[in-house]
């Protein structure tokens, strides 16, 4: 089986990083329809942190589907999801105590834009220049990766400003860290100053390790 014959199906609007055509995962390989096994770094992109088809994530799946199929969480309450909701709560600091259950990243994102807006009665965001956060409308605005995945959907949501990451090891500014003087920070702080306040910031967006 080749990727390329059925390239024509599949929208082009997502950018593939290879064209390897994979049949199963164990642990922390994969293995292609040819049988050529791989070492994955990076799948789910750093969420499925357990690896392939641990026991225990297979056997909670399928003993799931045998159960019930779908709950839709605005409609009914379902006992899984409760109890997830209440470890949750444990297991983060502070106040953090609520969850809003979502699909994925993007609309995780999407979500964050939403309740920081929302908790703070401010409209400004500020993004990363190199940052990915999804490609939903609001996610898309916030992401400053590749103009490609703007094209066609401008204007975008409005009052985001991107900065620069403090990113030692490719610096943004071409310096090193002794001679840097915290240039980042100046950039943030110039954003501050001549473009939007600080007081009109609801949130800084930032991807702890970048992908
Ligand atoms: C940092 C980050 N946020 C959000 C997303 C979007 O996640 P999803 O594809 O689940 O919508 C990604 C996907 O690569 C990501 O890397």
């Amino acid at each position: 089986m080749k990727y390329q014959d059925y390239k024509e199906y599949l929208s082009p609007v997502l950018a593939k990083a290879s064209d390897l055509v994979m049949k199963s995962g164990k642990g922390c390989y994969m293995t292609t329809v040819e049988g050529e096994e791989y070492l994955d770094f990076v799948q789910s992109i750093a969420v499925n942190a357990l690896g392939h088809c641990h026991p225990k994530v297979t056997e909670a799946a399928k003993g799931q589907i045998d159960k019930l199929i779908s709950g839709s969480f605005n409609l009914v309450n379902y006992e899984e999801t409760l109890k997830l909701a209440e470890r949750i709560s444990r297991a983060a600091p502070g106040e953090l105590n609520v969850t809003f259950f979502s699909n994925g990243g993007a609309e995780a994102t999407d979500g964050a834009i939403k309740l920081a807006k929302s908790a703070t009665g401010r409209p400004g965001i500020i993004s990363f220049k190199g940052s990915f956060h999804g490609r939903t409308v609001a996610a898309t605005a916030v992401t400053g990766s590749n103009s490609k995945y703007r094209k066609n959907y401008e204007p975008m949501m409005p009052s985001v400003y991107f900065t620069s990451y403090p990113y030692c090891y490719r610096c943004p500014y071409g310096t090193t860290c002794d001679e840097c003087s915290l240039q980042c920070m100046r950039e943030l702080n110039e954003i501050f100053e001549n473009l939007i306040t600080p007081d009109s910031v609801a949130a800084i967006i930032m991807e702890p390790v970048q992908g």
